[in-house]
């Protein structure tokens, strides 16, 4: 069985095709170059990209998988949350093809999406499993009890782990998206050269806004009156120091509350998932307790149609089909 998987939610445009939960093509647009300028993702702009790329990319990814659209079986598209102008136009390509075509349409929470990112890697990974979904949108530890149950343990009171990195990065003066540039840099300097706050809260919450707010001080003493930084920051350093609080502070509550279910695999997903230490230090921390890490390769964290449409299969699977009539929906739980 053949499924077509879009995903337009913010500034990826990305079409897929897999075979049952094989995936044949994986074709993922990036607009970053275009939002880079203003510091972050203009709505407006992306809808207008999702536009022009849609079909390129859905083309794409039906001729590396040597596919055309009438040996299509199913479409899944991502429906919630995000950018509702670039939801709108992957739920109406998907819509479209669906009913032009006479094939099944399943809308996918983007967040699922994520979770079962792993999964397209690891197909026998098997139930339960403690999933930490870190992106620019989202901050949240889910209990995997099932296919379709996930059960939020905690999730960020504030900012996302992301959004984070980008607003640390920009007060860096460093450019969007902040995350591999913090990333980078971190690598080169002394994570505890600075002693930034944790942010421990009760439970499975998470928060960054306190250690958004130490960075921004911490670098306000090396303001120089003319624009810019004077050279005794040592940006590396703050990087580092920062990048050390974040991480810290993910891997300690995932370990908690893979302790406290008994559940012994971990996943981590979504773009921060892509992050360096965060992946060395989990998997140093799931080693030493004798818990099993799965970490989605690059590609499948960040925005990707591929999980999404593993998760639209796996929803047919059971029986499940949306109606034509559905709209996107810019924020919703999963
Ligand atoms: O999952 P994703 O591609 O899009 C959303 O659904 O939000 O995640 C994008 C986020 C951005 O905030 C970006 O700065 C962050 O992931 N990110 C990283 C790294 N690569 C991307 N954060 C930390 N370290 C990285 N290496
Ligand atoms: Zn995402």
């Amino acid at each position: 069985m053949l499924t077509l998987g879009i995903e337009t939610s913010c500034d990826e445009t990305a079409a897929a095709v897999l075979e049952d939960t094989r995936v044949l093509s994986s074709i993922v647009s990036s607009q970053v170059e275009i939002h880079e300028k203003y510091g972050g993702v203009v709505p407006e702009l992306a809808s207008r990209e999702h536009l022009k790329n849609i079909m390129p990319v859905i083309r794409e990814a039906l001729g590396r998988a040597s596919a055309s659209l009438k040996d299509i079986n199913l479409i899944a598209v991502t429906y919630a949350p995000g950018l509702i102008g670039a939801l709108l136009v992957g739920v109406s390509t998907a819509k479209a093809a669906a009913y032009a075509l006479g094939v099944p349409f399943i809308a996918v929470h983007h967040g699922e999406g994520h979770i079962l990112a792993a999964q397209l890697e690891y197909p026998d990974i098997g139930y339960p499993y403690i999933a930490l979904l870190v992106s620019g949108g989202h901050t949240g530890l889910y209990h995997v009890q099932e296919f379709g149950t996930y059960k939020l343990l905690g999730q960020t009171r504030d900012d996302a782990a992301g959004e984070a990195y980008d607003k640390v990065a920009k007060l860096l003066d460093l450019p969007y998206p902040g995350g591999p540039v913090l990333d980078r840099l971190a690598q080169e300097g002394n994570p505890g050269a600075i002693k930034f706050p944790r942010g421990r809260l009760e439970g499975y919450d998470f928060s960054f806004s306190g250690l958004k707010t130490a960075v921004r001080n911490h670098v306000a003493l090396f303001k120089s009156k003319d624009a810019g930084f004077d050279s005794k920051l040592n940006i590396k350093d703050v990087a580092a120091s920062f990048q050390a609080a974040v991480v810290d502070t993910l891997v300690e509550k995932t370990i908690q509350a893979a302790m406290a279910t008994g559940v012994r695999k971990i996943v981590v997903a979504g773009g921060v998932a892509t992050n360096s230490s965060l992946r060395k230090n989990m998997k140093q921390a799931a080693d030493e307790k004798g818990m099993t890490l799965y970490l989605p390769s690059m590609d499948y964290c960040i925005d990707n149609a591929a999980m999404i449409a593993l998760a639209g299969y796996l929803h047919f699977q059971r029986g499940e089909q949306s109606s034509l009539d559905l709209n996107p929906r810019a924020s919703m739980p999963l």
